[in-house]
């Protein structure tokens, strides 16, 4: 059968790709497959799954196979749905969620997945059973389910820099799915972003397409199990996507779903690096991107989609489209997009539009529009996927266990992360770590606030409008604070703008970015708060005070942040820390003498921009207009501190880490 389908698709790439590739060798986001590198691995191939596969093709109706390339939204179906229309897939989007998006309790989810599973593989006549797959945006551990572990967003994984952490991570958030019956993360994102104005950085690693290639793999292992493991769900993991191929981060201006338009050597060399370590480590899934590449989308680009990621780097598991993303190709709907799949599409995420899509693309598929073996390849790849699972084995042993979301070892793994992930850009007269003796002011609109610290993507895709009792075991910064304060013999007053009564010794001011998920995350300019600067006002408020002032900054990347440094005697980048604020604490907080029982390790994984008065003046203007690509100021100039910059405290090495740093680095 291996031997089968490998000529089988060298046939359908000289169908598709290389004879159009061929006649338009000039025509732009044309990609040409020998400037790729060559795959290293076909973990995925075995020739027990593929005989297992083939024989279920055999006995499937054409309506079965058209069902099995398309995912719905949970929103959109219901398990009944099911029975007329044989769907391969579900997801839950980042505003689905069980009983009308209302209750994301665990038991909620995993009732879910079972009555949808159920009717997939139950036997009736004309019904070949195939279990459906659940696939969710898992992409800072089981995000949209209540009492998760909440882990640091990307940006902080990567300053991290610590490819042990991340599988480890990738582990653990496949047990937290497991246990509620999800099979498939759409993670993680590969994406290297140029702009940092782009609302998508912070789902990022870094910049560097070395450190992407480092935690790709690694990510991918812990999710899944080892490259060539079978039955990964009947050890607790599911299915990772590598997502969004290709060249996302690299859209002009930062912005979402736009056009990327470097060069083929520049996608390679930058943009590529993290799908070659993925795939290597035996990735099951793929997603397209929504963005172009010199003005093609790549849901449509067959050069990219057959002739380089299932052609030369050999990926054998199923590419996936984005959220409606087919519908953005010339001359497609939501519902109706032969294009798609011909280019190399092989599941349609057509979370709303799934019945007409369905029925378009049977009858495009009667009409002889679409050649039978793609749909045959197609459904292969998914079926592979999903025997290597382990789904067609009944056995699901971490289903239910009561034990896993949150567990202790879990919430200890975040917490080190967070640790890891922090970034100590200041200490003037080192003045962190504080004594845990102190009295100390806790200030700012980010201090007490889980969802904030979450970020986007966390039980819902904004991310936005939670109270900390939304989050049952996570802990907010500054009651990390407060308790190492308390075990210290300090205090912890907690004033949100700063107005304390009792004179502090020194004040923890936490702020940044509110919550955001994508296109919403995109910025004109990459100066924060430029015009209002609310936050420096309270910071300027307490140094007026005589009061030695800690910034905590809250975001989704790096931003110009000149005032607020200056205005601050310390200033750590905290990233999106997730749901264990207590890590913070544990680097801020010494002992009650004052010596650190925890060193910073983090390093900048992008490099954090100075502010220009241009680009504050043009943000100022773009605030009042539409924040299109006109009024978008220029991207960084000039950084502040530089790529890899980090400092530790001095009993541990000397101040100034990290040898990227040179005189980019800032003066105190
Ligand atoms: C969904 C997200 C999706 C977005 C795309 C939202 O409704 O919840 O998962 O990414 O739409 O526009
Ligand atoms: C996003 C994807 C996500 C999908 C499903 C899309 O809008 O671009 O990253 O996986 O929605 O929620």
């Amino acid at each position: 059968m291996v031997a089968r389908l490998n000529l089988l698709r060298p046939s359908i790439l000289a169908l598709l790709c290389c004879a159009a590739a061929a006649s338009a060798a000039a025509a732009r986001g044309v990609a040409h497959a020998e400037l790729w590198p060559h795959a290293r691995s076909t973990g995925l191939l075995d020739p027990v799954t593929e005989l297992r596969v083939s024989e279920l093709i055999g006995r499937m109706s054409l309506e079965e196979k058209v069902g099995q390339i398309i995912q719905a939204d949970i929103g959109y179906i219901t398990p009944e749905d099911l029975r007329r229309y044989p769907l391969g897939a579900v997801l839950a989007g980042g505003r689905s969620a069980p009983d009308g998006g209302s209750n994301r309790t665990p038991a909620a989810w995993l009732a879910l997945a079972r009555a949808l599973r159920a009717v997939s593989i139950e036997s009736r006549p004309g019904h070949t059973p195939i279990p459906i797959l659940f696939g969710v945006d898992a992409i800072h551990g089981n995000n949209g389910v209540s009492g998760a572990t909440i882990f640091p967003h990307n940006i902080g994984l990567g300053a991290a820099h610590d490819p042990a952490l991340i599988g480890r991570i990738g582990a653990a958030t496949a047990q937290e799915m497991a246990v509620v019956g999800f099979d498939w993360a759409f993670a993680p994102a590969l994406s290297v972003p140029q702009d940092l104005r782009w609302g998508r950085s912070y789902e990022s690693y870094s910049q560097d397409p070395a450190l992407v290639r480092r935690y790709a793999g690694e990510m991918v292992r812990g999710l899944q199990g080892e490259p060539n493991g079978m039955n990964s769900v009947q050890s607790g993991h599911v299915a990772a996507t590598a997502k969004h191929f290709l060249g996302d981060g690299g859209t002009r201006g930062g912005i979402d779903q736009g056009d990327t338009e470097a060069s083929e050597p520049e996608l390679v060399r930058v943009h590529a690096q993290g799908y070659v370590s993925a795939i290597d480590a035996g990735v099951m899934s793929v997603m397209a991107s929504y963005s172009s590449w010199q003005g093609v989308k790549l849901h449509g680009n067959a050069s990219l989609l057959r002739g380089v990621l299932k052609g030369r780097l050999g990926f054998e598991g199923f590419v996936v489209g984005d959220w409606n993303g087919h519908a953005q190709i010339a001359g497609c709907s939501n519902t109706n997009c032969a294009a798609a799949l011909i280019a190399g599409i092989d599941m349609f995420m057509a979370p709303d539009g799934w019945k007409e899509l369905f029925d378009n693309t049977l009858a495009q598929l009667r009409a002889g529009d679409i050649p039978l073996a793609l749909l045959d390849d197609a459904v292969r790849r998914i079926l592979r996927v999903k025997a290597r699972l382990g789904l067609f084995d009944g056995a699901r042993p971490w289903e239910g266990r009561p034990d896993v979301l949150a567990s202790s070892a879990h919430r200890a793994l975040a917490r080190s992360a967070v640790r890891e992930s922090l970034v100590l850009l200041k200490n003037r007269r080192q003045l962190l770590p504080i004594r845990a003796s102190a009295r100390v002011l806790v200030a700012g609109d980010g201090a007490d606030d889980i969802g904030r610290q979450c970020g986007g993507w966390t039980l819902g895709w904004q991310g936005s409008g939670h109270v900390n009792s939304d989050f049952p075991h996570g802990e907010s910064i500054y009651a990390g604070i407060r308790a190492a304060l308390e075990a210290g013999g300090g205090s912890a007053q907690l004033s949100v703008d700063g107005s304390a009564t009792a004179a502090p010794e020194v004040a923890i001011v936490v702020f940044g970015e509110p919550p955001y998920a994508e296109s919403a995350g995109d910025l004109p300019t990459i100066e924060y708060q430029a015009g209002a600067r609310r936050d420096l006002k309270l910071l300027q408020r307490l140094r007026a005070e005589h009061i030695p002032v800690v910034s905590v900054f809250l975001s989704g990347r790096p931003l110009a942040a000149d005032s607020e440094l200056d205005a601050s005697d310390a200033f750590v980048a905290a990233w999106l820390p997730g749901s264990e604020g207590g890590g913070v604490a544990d680097l801020l907080i010494g002992d009650a003498h004052g010596a650190p029982r925890h060193d910073f390790s983090g390093r900048l994984s992008f490099a954090w921009p100075a502010s220009t008065p241009a680009a504050a003046a043009a943000a100022g203007a773009a605030n009042g207009a539409a924040a299109g690509v006109k009024a978008r100021t220029a991207a960084i100039t000039r950084p502040r501190f530089a790529l890899g910059y980090g400092l530790h405290y001095p009993a541990h090495s000397p101040a100034r880490t990290a040898g990227a740093c040179n005189r980019a680095c800032a003066p105190d």
